[in-house]
């Protein structure tokens, strides 16, 4: 009876780290950070690669951009695309960019793509 709960369990956590993962990517997608960071995260000019770093890193940089904080210039035209996203947000966003799957753009309109393709 233990080990069946525990299955049952270990699906739904899984079936939910899923979800926030691919909540994650439209929010990557539909709030345009791919136009900068790269359609996989990879970092472009001037922008800084996202995918695979620390969950918690990220986190912490987008609330401090949030709150203002910026420490470069570079950095001020973050705080206006972190300005409006809540917390579950930036848990997600956080969330998908540090468990980053190769270039998973399949189901992601072209138009949020911003030209970038799939
Ligand atoms: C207009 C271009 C632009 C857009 C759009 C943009 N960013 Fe950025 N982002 C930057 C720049 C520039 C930096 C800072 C570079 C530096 O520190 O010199 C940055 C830094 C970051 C960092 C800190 C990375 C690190 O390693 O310290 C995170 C996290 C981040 N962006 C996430 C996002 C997310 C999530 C979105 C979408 C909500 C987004 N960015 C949209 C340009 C952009």
């Amino acid at each position: 009876m233990k080990i069946f709960l525990l299955l049952v369990v270990g699906f739904f956590s899984l079936f939910a780290t899923d979800m926030q993962y691919n909540k994650g990517e439209m929010l990557y997608f539909s709030k345009s950070c791919n136009s900068c960071h790269g359609p996989s995260a990879e970092g472009g000019s001037g922008t800084p690669r996202l995918s695979h770093k620390k969950q918690n890193y990220l986190k912490s940089r987008l609330y401090y951009f949030r709150k203002g904080k910026v420490s470069s210039q570079q950095q001020e035209v973050m705080v206006q695309f972190t300005l409006k996203l809540s917390d579950a947000e930036i848990e997600a966003l956080s969330y998908f960019l540090s468990y980053h799957k190769k270039s998973d753009t399949q189901g992601v309109s072209s138009e949020l793509l911003g030209g970038f393709g799939s």
